[in-house]
């Protein structure tokens, strides 16, 4: 039980943007790739706060889980959840939330309604700023083109420890398997295609031998 005593935060899942009552923004992360790690954390002794936008999974044994539905949502979720040794931000937060509608919009004459988008707060970035940062700060990217060269870039800019990046467009998301590569200060470790359960369990061992 390498992980044991450590208290590690995990966020995972897409985020919901209200349009109106009825309606959201969203995307198509599944939340397997989060959960995966939250259940190895468990698995290797961690106390694991899972921080949920919605998704279909189950919980995993011995996590606790905290479900939440927008970026605003989640972002105050993590805060708190504070402190911890560890934070792993795999959830595909939406960039933007949407000026919304208390009633449900209607068809009509006045044609398509026009939406007016709010950039969301960066979680990752905030923590990667924070004086409560944990230890340890992993974001992760999802990437359609120069993988590496937007992870780089996004380590320095939100003050992490490593990037775990991988291409969307080789691993769909909500796909079974990722093929992601670590980015840190050190340099670049690319590891093969492998399932996201095997991935989240390389990844918990990295995490153990860390903090
Ligand atoms: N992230 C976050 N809060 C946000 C957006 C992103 O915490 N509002 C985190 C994600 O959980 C992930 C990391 O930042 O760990 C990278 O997310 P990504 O969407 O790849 O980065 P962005 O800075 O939003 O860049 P892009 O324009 O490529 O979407
Ligand atoms: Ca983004």
């Amino acid at each position: 039980m390498t992980l044991s005593g450590k208290h590690v935060l995990v966020t995972a899942g897409p985020t919901h943007e209200p349009i109106d009552p009825v309606r959201y923004l969203a995307n198509r992360s599944s939340g397997k790739q989060g959960f995966a790690i939250a259940a190895a954390l468990a698995a290797q002794g961690a106390r694991v706060t899972l921080i949920a936008g919605p998704v279909a999974l189950p919980t995993p044994p011995r996590v606790t889980r905290i479900d939440v539905e927008t970026a605003l949502q989640m972002a105050a979720a993590v805060e708190a959840a504070l402190p911890a040794d560890a934070a792993i931000m795999v959830a595909a937060v939406a960039d933007w939330r949407v000026e919304a509608s208390a009633q449900k919009i209607k068809k009509g004459a006045a044609g398509p309604p026009t939406l007016t988008l709010v950039e969301n707060p960066d979680i990752l970035a905030t923590l990667g700023r924070s004086l409560r940062r944990p230890r340890l700060l992993i974001g992760f990217a999802a990437e359609t083109e120069n993988v590496v060269a937007h992870a780089r870039a996004k380590l320095a800019r939100k003050g992490c420890d490593w990037i775990v990046a991988n291409d969307v467009s080789a691993d769909p998301m909500g796909g079974e398997t990722n093929r992601v590569h670590i980015v840190t200060n050190d340099g670049v470790e690319s590891w093969d295609r492998m399932a996201k359960d095997d991935v989240a369990e390389r990844l918990a061992d990295r995490i153990a031998v860390t903090i």
